[in-house]
C-alpha cells in the first residue's frame, strides 16, 4: 500500500493541464455497449476507477485498449455476459451505470447491488424507478438486480427527482436505456451536470434523440439502433477545481490550462468572495491570492449549485480563514469523513447535523493522516501542502481513483510530495 509524505508549507507556482473528467468518462465508457462495433473515446485520464471500469466492460464481452495513452478503444461488437460482477461493483459504485446500457442492448442483465461507501449509503432505488418506468421487470436475487424487457423498453414521462434533488447516474442510466426505447421518453427533473451534457451529446453523436441538454427537463425520441462514436471528454472540473484549492491554500500563482470556467461559476464566485483573484485565459484560467482568506458559507447542491466533490477540499482552505465559515452538506449528507482528520492537523471543525462549523486557525500542522474517500484524500493532500512539517497520508489509493499521479502534476509546482510503498 503506498503512502505519501507531504512537506509543507509550500507554494503553488506554475502551469498545470487538467484531465479529462473521471465522472464524464465513466458513463460514456458504458455508453460504448449501445452501439455494436468499435468506439474511440479521447481525453481519458488513466485513473484506477477507468481501470475498474475497463475490466468491467471486457468481462462483458467487449474489448477494452488504450491507445495513445489518453484515448480507450471499446469494441463492443460482442456482449455475451450482460452481469456486472460484485467483485467489481464493490470496487467501484460506478459499475452501476452499465445497468441501462446493458438492458437497452441485451434486454436481460444482472448487475450487483452497489454496498454502501464512505461517503454514506447511496440507493439506486431511482435508478430502478426509471428503469421500470420504461417498462423493466426489476427483482433483486442474491444481492443482484436483474433487469428484464424481453419486448423491448418503451418511452413514458418519468420524473426522476428524489429526496437530495436530482441523481447523476440515475439520469445518465435512464437516459441510455431511453434511446433505444420505443417512443418518446421525458425526463423530468434530470441532473444537469456538465458531464450528464457530456454523455446526452456523445450519445447524439452516435444517432440519439436527445434534446433539452444540460437542462432538468431531457426529452428522448428512441431510434432503432445507434453507431459507434469518437468522441473528446470534457476537462474535470473537479480536478481544475482541487488545483485552484492548491493555488489558494498555498498563496501561489498558478495558470490552469484546459478549465471550463462557465462549468465552474459556483466555484469560482465563493473562491472570488473569500480573497482570491480567478481570472479567465485562453481557455483556461490564473488563480493567485495574496491576502487573507476570507469566510464562506457554502451550501452543496445539485449543478449549477456548489459540487459536493469540492466539499472537503475547500473545507481545508476555509479552516485557514479569518474567522468562522459555514459549510452545508445537501448532495451526501454523511460526507464528512475528513473532518476528523483535518482536526488531527489543527483544523477546528464542528460538525451540526448536515453542518459544519469552520474556525478559522492561523496555521495547520503535520499530522500521521489516513484518506478515507477520493476527495477527503485530496483535501489532506491540500492541507499538507500548506501545513508546517510533514504529513504523512495514509490509503493514498483513494487518491489515485481520481487524481492522476497528483504528486507527478503538483511536484513541478513547488510541492514536496513523496510516494512510498510500505
Ligand atoms: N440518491 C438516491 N437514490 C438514487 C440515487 C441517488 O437517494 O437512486 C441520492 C444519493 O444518495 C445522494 C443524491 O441522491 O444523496 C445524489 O446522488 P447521485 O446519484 O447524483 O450521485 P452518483 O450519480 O452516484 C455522481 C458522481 C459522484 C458525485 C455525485 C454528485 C460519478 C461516477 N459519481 O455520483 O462523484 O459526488 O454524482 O454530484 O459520476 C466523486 O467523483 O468523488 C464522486 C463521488
Amino acid at each position: 500500500m503506498d503512502i505519501f509524505k507531504i512537506k509543507g508549507p509550500v507554494r503553488i507556482k506554475g502551469t498545470v493541464a487538467v484531465n479529462g473528467s473521471k465522472n464524464s468518462s465513466l458513463p460514456i465508457m458504458a455508453a460504448a455497449i449501445l452501439a455494436p462495433g468499435k468506439s474511440v473515446l479521447r481525453n481519458v485520464p488513466n485513473l484506477s476507477d477507468i481501470t475498474v471500469c475497463a475490466r468491467l466492460l471486457r468481462k462483458l464481452g467487449c474489448k477494452v485498449t488504450r491507445v495513445n495513452g489518453d484515448s480507450l478503444s471499446i469494441d463492443s461488437t460482442v456482449i455475451d455476459n450482460p452481469v456486472g460482477e460484485y467483485e467489481i461493483v464493490r470496487q467501484m459504485r460506478a459499475s452501476i451505470c452499465i445497468l441501462g446500457p446493458l438492458l437497452a442492448r441485451c434486454r436481460r442483465v444482472k448487475v450487483s447491488m452497489p454496498g454502501g461507501c464512505a461517503i454514506g449509503d447511496r440507493p439506486v432505488d431511482i435508478h430502478l424507478r426509471g428503469l421500470r418506468e420504461l417498462g423493466a421487470k426489476i427483482t433483486l436475487k442474491n444481492g443482484y438486480i436483474v433487469a428484464d424487457a424481453p419486448k423491448g423498453l418503451r418511452g413514458k414521462e418519468i420524473f426522476l427527482g428524489g429526496p437530495f434533488g436530482s441523481t447523476v447516474l440515475g439520469t445518465a442510466n435512464v437516459m441510455m436505456a431511453a434511446v433505444l426505447a420505443k417512443g418518446r421518453t421525458v425526463i423530468e427533473s434530470a441532473a444537469c451536470e456538465p458531464e450528464v451534457a457530456d454523455l446526452a451529446n456523445c450519445l447524439n453523436k452516435m444517432g440519439a434523440k436527445i434534446s433539452g441538454i444540460g437542462s432538468p427537463r431531457l426529452t428522448i425520441e428512441g431510434v432503432k439502433e445507434l453507431q459507434p462514436v469518437e468522441h473528446k471528454i470534457i476537462p474535470d472540473r473537479i480536478e481544475a477545481g482541487t488545483f485552484m484549492v492548491a493555488a489558494a491554500i498555498t498563496k501561489g500563482e498558478l495558470k490552469i490550462e484546459n478549465c471550463r470556467l462557465d462549468d465552474m461559476m459556483a466555484v469560482v464566485d465563493k473562491l472570488r468572495g473569500i480573497g482570491v483573484t480567478v481570472e479567465a485565459d485562453d481557455g483556461g484560467c490564473f488563480v493567485t491570492r495574496k491576502g487573507p482568506i476570507k469566510t464562506a458559507d457554502i451550501t452543496t447542491q445539485p449543478y449549477p449549485g456548489f459540487p459536493t466533490d469540492l466539499q472537503a477540499q475547500f473545507m481545508a482552505l476555509l479552516a485557514l480563514g479569518k474567522g468562522n465559515s459555514v459549510i452545508i452538506e445537501k448532495v451526501f449528507p454523511d460526507r464528512f469523513m475528513h473532518i476528523a482528520e483535518l482536526n488531527r492537523m489543527g483544523a477546528n471543525l464542528r460538525k451540526e447535523g448536515q453542518a459544519v462549523i469552520v474556525a478559522g486557525v492561523k496555521k495547520l500542522v503535520a499530522a500521521p493522516v489516513m484518506a478515507s474517500d477520493l476527495r477527503a484524500s485530496a483535501a489532506l493532500v491540500l492541507a499538507g501542502l500548506a501545513a508546517d512539517g510533514t504529513t504523512v497520508i495514509d490509503r493514498v489509493y483513494h487518491i489515485d481513483r481520481g487524481y492522476e499521479k497528483i504528486e507527478t502534476r503538483l511536484n513541478p509546482l513547488g510541492a514536496k510530495i513523496v510516494r512510498e510503498s510500505v
